[in-house]
């Protein structure tokens, strides 16, 4: 029970990365809101996560949408009476080489993971600051440090909310919120079911540990983060890759 009695909210809860972090939570005694624009997935998290016996609340929200954030953090606030804990969690591919990426492509990419990660902790923030504690973890990537072919769009919101990371580690941190990163390799969830096959295959032959991370490798390190076993972890990209290096 490491986050015994904790509020979390965890954007992108419905599926993949963000639905694993939210069964794990609630496993260690987190109270959960799921904040997805994926009304179907998100309710059926949900009951999952409340068959383990936590409280749990969907929230339909698109992050890059600012009355939609506002109203979740508002909703968070009336359900639990706080916010401990915001995954940073949502995020979208829209890949395509740079010499063929039309604008929309680039602007959606950064609308929800850039600016979505922006609105969803500028409008925690204040909770957080007037509780005089809160931990703040956002989802980067491998990418964000290497760069990847046809990656233009989401390599730069990754590096993107790595900068805003250790930015926030300086403001928050004095306020007794701690804010990190994790960077994700490649991992086994619909995000990377578009990827051909001969890729995934690359990076596992790429990877010292030789396999594609599972949604449980990434949501393992978010809870240590999460924990108070991290109380001293501020401004830290945690890369969780299995050593891979391109
Ligand atoms: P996924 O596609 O399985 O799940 C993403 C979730 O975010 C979905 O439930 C989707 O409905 C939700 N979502 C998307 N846009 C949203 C919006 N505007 N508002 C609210 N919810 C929205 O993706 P996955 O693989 O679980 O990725 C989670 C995070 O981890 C993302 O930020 C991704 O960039 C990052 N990541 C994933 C890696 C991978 O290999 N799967 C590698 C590195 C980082």
């Amino acid at each position: 029970m490491r986050l015994a009695d904790k509020t979390a909210i965890i954007t992108g809860g419905a599926n993949g990365i963000g639905k694993e972090t939210a069964l794990l939570f609630a496993k260690n005694g987190a109270k959960l809101i799921i904040a997805d624009f994926d009304e179907h997935s998100g309710t059926s998290t949900v009951e999952e996560v409340r068959a383990l016996g936590a409280q749990a609340h969907f929230v339909k929200a698109d992050v890059s949408a600012a009355d939609d954030v506002n109203q979740l953090v508002t909703r968070t606030v009336e359900a639990f009476g706080r916010v401990d804990i915001l995954v940073n969690n949502a995020g979208i591919t829209r890949d395509g080489w740079l010499v063929k990426m039309e604008q929309a492509q680039w602007e959606r990419v950064i609308g929800i993971n850039l600016t979505g990660v922006f609105l969803c902790t500028q409008a925690v923030a204040g909770v957080m600051i007037a509780q005089g504690e809160g931990v703040i973890l956002n989802a980067a990537s491998v990418v964000a440090l290497y760069g990847n072919v046809g990656q233009t769009n989401y390599a730069a919101t990754k590096a993107g909310v790595i900068g805003m990371t250790k930015t926030w580690a300086k403001e928050l941190g004095p306020k007794g919120v701690r804010v990190n990163a994790v960077a994700p390799g490649f991992v086994a969830t619909a995000m990377t079911e578009k990827v051909p096959e001969k890729v995934l295959q690359l990076m596992k032959e790429q990877t010292p540990l030789r396999r594609l991370g599972q949604p449980r490798d990434i949501a393992n390190a978010y809870l240590f983060l999460a924990s108070d076993e991290a109380s001293f972890i501020n401004g830290a990209v945690l890369s969780v890759d299995g050593g891979l290096s391109f």
